[in-house]
């Protein structure tokens, strides 16, 4: 460990209260930070592990104005479901608070004016987007336009999904509004920045310097974000939800939600130590002293707040201490589409739970083996089965069920007394203090998946010694030699339990209670003689059970029905989508085209293509032949007698082999579909539109 201190505070990113808790929360935030927790305690570590609900910032609001609710409801729900769920798996913060509360308003509020009162902070106005019908400042999300890149029509003020560029707001060609479809003006308004160029230097030997031990990923962009040069960065919004700042001439503007969601940490720390001074002293003893090692886990997208803006934050008041070291993962998606809990596209915590209940160690265990430490990683249901069949249940499971069984069996359930040790004996014990020794530096190191595969070496070098010495055949004939294998099958039996404890701390609590040991302590993992001879077990029970196709096959169909849902949802907001305006055409040019009505008198598809039909038409002047690519939308017999309009003067051209003599008017939608332009009662064919 990096400081020489037996104190130290863990916080986890503070998730958005604008939705329930999924898989990829767990996997790159809460499982890794909770390991680590339980691994110090074990360790005898003095640990406070601190979250809480982030409920403020756009994505609260817009979850709000979507189901037509207050964003004070919208988190009060969430909260709630959030912090269950964390309980359920075992996520045991010592507190898990709320930005919602008065302790934390306050305290960030106080934050904010303390940089205010130094001058910490600067004072700029800068033109934004306003939208005058409902009277707000817009987000960037707020704003759609044309993409000046791609010409989508409908990019994002920040982002062009499309095309995949970042933007800024006034990029945008023809803006709208997404909160009212009227054009947004641009207006003026103040807001305070950090100046976070003024602690450029700083960073740069903080971080580049002195912690080149940082994952890559977080070294990496850490210096990408600093080679490109610090700016300014606004610490205020136009919004109504969320802090007021505590600044005259400020009113309708609030704290910028990564200003106030990392000083939530403190705050929750002080609540905390208020309700418990005893036992956890001071808030300060944990923020400001320099004997406490700060350790932030995070998914990827919060490496900038956490690395380069809430150290700016805290350097700018002054007197706190610095992360440590800040693990960022990185994504872990879901059958290979990334997660989304707007699109819906996740694997719910309380869902899970309620179609694998008790079956939270198997995801613990499946997302750690699976863990997006080094690159995005992928969850599948299949390998969440194989994983639970194949190593939780026929490695770990089997080996400690048949050890106990047996012990039950032949001697009692008392543990045996070992007779002299063999070199299989000696060999299956002796592997387990290296064992020990890699699982440690992993998890100190945050190699969390390599820490459980350490874990996981002890349950295979059980289940394997029990495999090869047989004490089911040996108990024929040599029942002193069935009872060592069994008491040193016993002996790993509770190394497992201590080992996994960090990791499936339900199964092992189990597991202990199997062994009539509660009281196993990590010092005695690899140990000699855990387990005294004659101490008295209790019945086997299972510790994993085997996961069926049909559950997996449930929850296939489940993301086949969402995948579903989403892409008839796409397509509906495609074909919202308008085409840009054409450049203008003067009335000459218009008087030029022949528009004129005609009626279908044949049709048949063009051999060879999809999307050909070739109609036979009366156009009033003549009876004459037109390819249309509209075979995919109407087939030969619904075109039959239909009316439609017609451009009759365009240039004829061959379309596979046929003389296409003018064109179909069609309405084109923005997915691409398209419908015929008819006229609203039958005219005469030939009658001239115009
Ligand atoms: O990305 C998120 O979900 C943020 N709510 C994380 C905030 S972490 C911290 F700063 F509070
Ligand atoms: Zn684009």
């Amino acid at each position: 460990m990096d400081k020489k201190t037996k104190r130290t505070l863990v916080t986890c990113a503070l998730p958005y209260a604008n939705g329930p808790v999924h898989i990829g929360h767990l996997a790159g935030v809460y499982v890794p930070a909770d390991i680590y927790v339980r691994y110090l305690r074990m360790r005898g570590e003095d640990v406070l592990y601190v979250c809480g609900s982030d409920e403020h910032g756009v994505p609260v609001t817009q979850r709000a104005r979507k189901e037509g609710v207050t964003p004070q409801d919208v988190v009060d729900r969430y909260h709630n479901i959030i912090k269950d769920s964390f309980e359920r798996f075992g996520i045991g913060f010592d507190i898990y608070s709320r930005t919602t509360s008065p302790t934390h308003h306050r305290f960030a509020s106080d934050f904010f004016r303390k940089l205010y009162d130094e001058g910490r902070l600067q004072e700029r106005t800068s033109m934004q987007y306003y939208d005058e019908e409902v009277q707000e400042f817009l987000t960037d999300r707020d704003i759609v336009g044309e993409c000046p890149h791609c010409g989508n029509p409908d990019a994002y003020g920040n982002q062009c999904e499309k095309c995949g560029r970042d933007l800024s707001p006034e990029e945008l060609i023809n803006p709208r509004s997404k909160r009212s479809s009227s054009t947004p003006v641009l207006k003026e308004t103040k807001n305070w920045y950090l100046p976070l160029n003024e602690y450029e230097q700083w960073l740069r030997e903080w971080i580049l310097e002195g912690h080149k031990e940082w994952r890559p990923n977080v070294y990496g962009q850490c210096k990408s974000w600093l080679d490109a040069g610090l700016q300014p960065r606004a610490m205020t919004r136009d919004l109504d939800w969320g802090i007021p700042v505590p600044v005259e001439g400020a009113e309708g503007k609030v704290l910028y939600v990564w200003f106030d969601a990392p000083i939530g940490y403190i705050s929750n720390t002080k609540e905390l130590c208020e309700s418990n001074p005893e036992r956890w002293g001071t808030w300060q003893k944990w923020w400001q002293d320099e004997d406490t090692r700060l350790i932030h886990f995070i998914g990827k997208d919060n490496i900038v707040f956490h690395c380069i803006i809430f150290p700016s934050m805290m350097r700018a008041h002054g007197g706190f201490i610095m992360p440590d070291n800040v693990p960022a993962n990185e994504f872990l998606n879901l059958e290979n589409d990334k997660i989304s809990t707007s699109k819906g596209w996740a694997v719910w915590l309380h869902e899970y739970l309620e179609d694998f209940p008790g079956g939270q160690d198997v995801l613990r265990y499946v997302l750690t083996a699976n863990a997006p430490e080094t690159k995005d990683n992928n969850f599948t249901w299949r390998d969440f089965q194989d994983r639970n069949n194949s190593e939780l249940v026929a490695i770990f499971g089997n080996f400690v069920n048949r050890a106990i069984v047996l012990t039950h069996k032949y001697f009692g359930g008392k543990v045996p007394a070992a007779g002299p040790l063999t070199d299989v004996d000696k060999e299956a014990l002796g592997a387990i203090p290296a064992l020990r020794e890699s699982l440690e530096r992993n998890i100190e190191s945050f190699h969390f998946r390599e820490a459980l595969k350490d874990a996981m070496g002890i349950a295979r070098i059980g289940n394997k010694y029990i495999s090869d010495t047989e004490p089911w055949k040996v108990a024929k004939t040599d029942m002193d030699r069935c009872a060592t294998i069994l008491n040193v099958s016993l002996q790993i039996c509770a190394d497992l339990a201590i080992a996994f404890e960090p990791f499936t701390p339900f199964a092992s609590a189990r597991l202990k209670k199997m062994l009539c040991r509660e009281d196993l302590v990590w010092d005695l993992l690899g140990s000699e003689n855990i387990m005294a001879e004659g101490h008295k077990i209790a019945p086997a029970e299972l510790l994993f059970a085997k996961i069926e196709d049909e559950a997996i096959e449930k929850q296939l169909r489940k993301l086949d029905e969402i995948r579903a849902e989403r892409e008839a949802a796409a397509k509906a907001e495609a074909a919202k989508a308008v085409a840009p305006a054409k450049e203008e055409c003067s009335f000459e040019d218009f008087e030029k085209m022949d528009i004129r009505t005609a009626v279908v008198l044949e049709a048949e598809r063009v051999p060879k293509t999809d999307k050909l039909l070739k109609l036979t038409i009366d156009t009033g002047l003549d009876k004459r032949t037109i390819v249309s690519g509209i075979a995919e939308y109407y087939t030969p017999e619904q075109m039959l007698g239909r009316e439609i309009c017609i451009l009759a003067n365009l240039k004829p051209r061959t379309i596979k082999g046929i003389e296409s003599r003018g064109m179909i008017l069609m309405a084109k939608q923005g997915d691409g579909s398209m419908r015929f332009v008819t006229p609203e009662q039958v005219v005469n064919p030939g009658s001239q539109i115009g």
